[in-house]
């Protein structure tokens, strides 16, 4: 067995590998009806679903958030709900609350928007810190608690949460310890001239409706299947090893927690099976590092103001770990 190669798990996960493969092909297929040049972004998004985590969804207003969550949520076929942040949002406005039956005099649960499979959780940073730990503790147990009753969140949850930059109005900074509960964080940019060009031309043409790709039962029995998809001893070290690189990054106050690390290797499966193979490698790992472990890092003030990047550190780490066969030994840190 070697680190680039199949092991015999691989070989027999095969079949699955092809099959979300194609799933993934005719996801890309139905979206490009209705958005344009958002590939990679659409690929971070089924990484998310078969890894079982939420995504965290940046960019400026009018880059087509709104539009490309709702339309993958219809992709999947699940229950769908959308809750747009706003400063006078509460918690129970998400979640849910008691009400008065007027004719019985008793207190009925009325549940809040909460309780689908898919949420469109747009502009969560507009609503003030209390609403958006509701929603967080939601998405990390799946399950809320009204007034004492806990209450179970129907399955498959994905949260597709939309975040506004920090720079503009009006707008509360995710807490840290919050956005180590989004498995990635996909950066939405302006889409290129010609992709523009090319969405003009698709909004010159009738509005279409995309068709579901999936059923939330194949969506989780794919899930079931992702800890299977084999991943080398040397390629388990070489995640440890870029966490490790983390924190001890010159430039790095927070570095990746164990649980960065764990999400790595889940994003690292879901990309193996779309790309149609049953065993994770190191492209796999540093595709993915900046998406998952960006949001997670917290550079020093210092480095910040030397006008230091994320970014910049993460391509760091990947140029300072080596790729070779690492088994058993110790930790290489660079410089250590
Ligand atoms: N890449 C794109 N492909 C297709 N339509 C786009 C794209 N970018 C923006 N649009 C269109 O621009 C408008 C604004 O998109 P919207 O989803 O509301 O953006 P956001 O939620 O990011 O503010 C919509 O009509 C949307 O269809
Ligand atoms: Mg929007």
């Amino acid at each position: 067995m070697t680190a680039a190669g199949p092991g015999a798990n691989g070989v027999a996960l095969e079949p699955l590998a092809a099959e979300v493969r194609s799933i993934r092909t005719r996801i890309h297929a139905e979206l490009s009806r209705v958005v344009v040049g958002l590939d990679d972004v659409i690929d971070q998004l089924l990484i998310a679903l078969l890894a079982g985590g939420h995504v965290l969804l940046e960019g400026v207003p009018g880059v087509a958030k709104t539009t490309l969550s709702k339309a993958f949520a219809r992709v999947l076929g699940g229950h769908y709900q959308r809750v747009q942040f706003t400063p006078d949002l509460l918690p129970s406005d998400v979640t849910g609350t008691y009400v008065l039956d007027r004719k019985t005099g008793d207190f009925v649960l009325r549940r809040g928007p909460i309780f689908c499979q898919v949420l469109l959780a747009d502009e969560v940073n507009r609503a003030p810190a209390k609403t958006q730990s509701a929603l967080l503790e939601a998405m990390q147990e799946t399950q809320v608690t009204i007034e004492g009753t806990t209450l179970e969140l129907p399955r498959p949850f994905l949260v597709l949460a939309t975040q506004n930059p920090v720079e503009q109005e009006g707008v509360y900074r995710l807490p840290e310890a919050q956005l180590d509960r989004f498995l990635i964080r996909a950066t939405m940019g302006y889409p290129g001239h010609d992709p523009e060009v090319a969405m003009l031309k698709l909004h010159s043409q009738p509005t279409v409706e995309v068709d579901s790709v999936l059923t939330p039962e194949r969506v989780l029995s794919l899930q079931g299947r992702l800890p299977e998809v084999h991943c080398t001893e040397s390629l388990l070290h070489y995640i440890v090893n870029v966490a490790e690189a983390s924190r001890d990054h010159a430039d790095i106050a927070l570095g990746a927690s164990p649980r960065a690390a764990l999400s790595l290797l889940r994003c690292a499966r879901a990309r193996a099976l779309l790309e149609g193979r049953g065993y994770v490698t190191h492209e796999d790992l540093q595709r993915l590092a900046p998406s998952v472990l960006g949001h997670r890092i917290i550079l020093r003030p210092e480095s910040e103001i030397e006008g230091r990047r994320v970014d910049d550190a993460i391509a760091d780490l990947l140029a300072q770990v080596p790729v070779t066969e690492i088994v058993g030994a110790g930790p290489r840190r660079p410089g250590g």
